[in-house]
């Protein structure tokens, strides 16, 4: 430790003589000059820095030094993948860059992003690649799971990137980091939280977008609309759920006071998919009239799901959000079949019954009930993401912003609302260091309707930096072909039309 520490501060004397900023970056681009990186718990096994010039992954090109770390936690049996982005023309800042779905961290897709806006970024594969289904690291064999890779993409590895990230940007630069962000989407978004309640030190400002937080519940009960369909013995084209869905938001577009496409006020939309039951459908591959099955199913989906008591397990999609997510089909000429989405079908397989042939289709009641119990039991430590005590985050003085989409078709918004209650109830002052805005009419971190913030980061960095915490996030759309502006409002305020132009955000009140 004391070796290490030591070495980190001759690095630093020796850049100290030179000024910063002069150097070539592309001549310290170069693993000789790295300290020795140190992480509790973890062996760094390898290091390599290679300087990559005008990359076209961005537009301008950037340049920017890019180190891969790889380390293990030993007796863990795991290897790990690290990069960190170091850009020629640094603005001072730390980002982390979170994943989505499985993906524990996105190269280069999210990373070039902030390396593009001068951040120095790290990502991570938390130790699994980035593919589809967790068939191939789930479990260790037939019914044992690897709860180390889980734990690693679930929290672990997270703050390892953030601590050697961390070490190799302060290093590089000779300089220590201004501030550090976290960003990320959905999984992305857990993950912001999970550094927020588990490693509050970690980040000064994070913006955790449609967080796929209470994982040990929202992830089983996703394939609660397949069940749905499945007891119905009535699989339906997404044909007729879009012809419900339209009608749903053509009933509930004006509460808000505005004819916008948009359903602003999910509390007050009381319609029932019943009433449009005999109504004509019409796709190019199918046609028909709403049936009575699929008022049902659609009622029951929006419900939330239930166990065989009719006990409630977890929240539903609002009326806006799309079908095509959870209750997924593809149809014959004769018939339709489910399409369950792979995440809740993976957890079930791989996580719960630890069967890689295991069919969730195939859950009695009973059995369901369990795997939802398990669900919660096995699993809400290490990956649920859903304590609201943020005591050490506000201790830190950091800031958080999380926005969500209020027709997310795959994590019910109504989630991230239960969670943002409990964080109030456990403290009423949260709002001065947490945030959360709803995005009406807008989908899983993008499309939509809705008006969709233009860069809630940079607002992020004004609350940290300057001390500007936002009153509403600033959004846009594109309605009729022109540019609308609208701020998004803190939950649980609504944006109502006030009158005047419809495309500035002034012409809106948050109430
Ligand atoms: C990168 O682009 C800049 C500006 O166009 C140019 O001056 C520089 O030579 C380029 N570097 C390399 C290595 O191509
Ligand atoms: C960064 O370096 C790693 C390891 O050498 C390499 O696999 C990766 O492709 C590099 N990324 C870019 C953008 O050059
Ligand atoms: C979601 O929350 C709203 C109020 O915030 C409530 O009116 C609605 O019934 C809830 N929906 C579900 C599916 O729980
Ligand atoms: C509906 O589909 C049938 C064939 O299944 C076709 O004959 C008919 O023209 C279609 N109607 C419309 C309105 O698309
Ligand atoms: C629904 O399932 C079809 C058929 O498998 C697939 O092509 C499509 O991408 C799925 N849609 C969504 C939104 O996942
Ligand atoms: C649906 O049709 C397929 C053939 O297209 C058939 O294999 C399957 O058994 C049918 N399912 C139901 C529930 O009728
Ligand atoms: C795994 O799932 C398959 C398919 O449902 C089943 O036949 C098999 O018995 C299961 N294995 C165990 C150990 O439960
Ligand atoms: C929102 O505004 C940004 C510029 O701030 C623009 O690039 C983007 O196209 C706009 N989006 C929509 C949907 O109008």
């Amino acid at each position: 430790m004391k070796m290490i520490f030591q070495g980190v501060i001759t690095f630093f004397s020796t850049l100290a003589v030179f000024s910063s900023t002069t150097l070539a970056a592309a001549s310290r681009c170069d693993v000789s000059a790295l300290p020795a990186l140190d992480q509790f718990g973890a062996s760094v096994l390898s290091i390599d820095a290679v300087q990559v010039d005008n990359s076209t992954l961005s537009t301008p090109p950037t340049s920017f030094c890019n180190v891969s770390i790889t380390y293990t936690h030993p007796g863990q049996n795991d290897r790990i993948n690290v990069w960190v982005w170091l850009p020629n023309s640094w603005n001072g800042r730390f980002q982390g860059v979170g994943g989505g779905g499985w993906t524990t961290g996105l190269v280069p897709a999210n990373t070039i992003g902030a390396v593009a806006q001068g951040y120095a970024a790290v990502t991570t594969d938390g130790g699994h690649a980035s593919t589809a289904s967790t068939a191939s690291w789930g479990l260790l064999n037939p019914g044992n799971v690897n709860l180390y890779l889980l734990q690693d993409f679930a929290s672990v590895t997270l703050n390892d990137m953030t601590v050697l990230g961390k070490q190799v940007t302060e290093a590089y630069y000779g300089k220590p980091i201004s501030k550090s962000y976290w960003n990320g989407c959905s999984t992305g978004g857990r993950q912001g939280l999970m550094m927020a309640q588990r490693y509050p030190e970690a980040y000064d400002g994070i913006l955790a977008i449609a967080p796929a937080i209470n994982w040990a519940e929202f992830i089983p009960t996703e394939f609660w609309p397949q069940r749905v369909m499945q007891k119905a013995n009535y699989f339906s084209s997404q044909c007729e759920f879009n012809a419900i869905t339209a009608a749903a938001v053509s009933a509930c577009d004006e509460l808000d006071g505005l004819k916008d496409g948009v359903i602003g006020m999910i509390g007050q939309c009381t319609f029932d998919p019943h009433s449009v039951v005999g109504k004509p459908y019409s796709c190019t591959d199918v046609n028909g009239t709403i049936s009575t099955q699929a008022a049902a199913i659609v009622k029951s989906i929006w419900a939330g799901a239930r166990d065989s008591e009719d006990k409630f397990q977890w929240y539903g999609l609002t009326q806006q959000a799309p079908l095509s997510g959870l209750a997924n089909t593809t149809c014959s000429t004769e018939n339709c079949t489910g399409v369950p989405f792979f995440i809740s079908s993976d957890w079930h397989r791989i996580f719960l019954q630890r069967n890689n042939s295991f069919d969730p289709y195939s859950y009695s009641d009973v059995e369901w009930d369990a795997a939802f119990r398990l669900s919660r039991n096995k699993y809400t430590s290490i990956i649920s993401t859903s304590d609201p005590d943020l005591t050490g985050f506000k201790l830190h003085d950091g800031k958080m912003i999380t926005w969500h989409g209020m027709a997310d078709e795959l994590i019910a918004f109504n989630g991230t609302v239960d969670y943002y209650q409990r964080v109030l109830e456990l403290d009423p002052n949260a709002p001065e260091y947490y945030k959360f805005f709803s995005a009406p009419g807008v989908q899983h971190c993008q499309g939509g309707n809705g008006a969709i913030p233009t860069d809630a980061l940079a607002q992020l960095v004004q609350w940290v930096e300057n001390g500007e915490a936002p009153e509403t996030l600033g959004a846009n759309r594109t309605v009729n072909g022109e540019n609308w502006q609208q701020g998004l409002c803190a939950w649980p305020l609504s944006s109502v039309y006030k009158g005047g132009d419809k495309r500035l955000a002034t012409s809106f009140v948050c109430e």
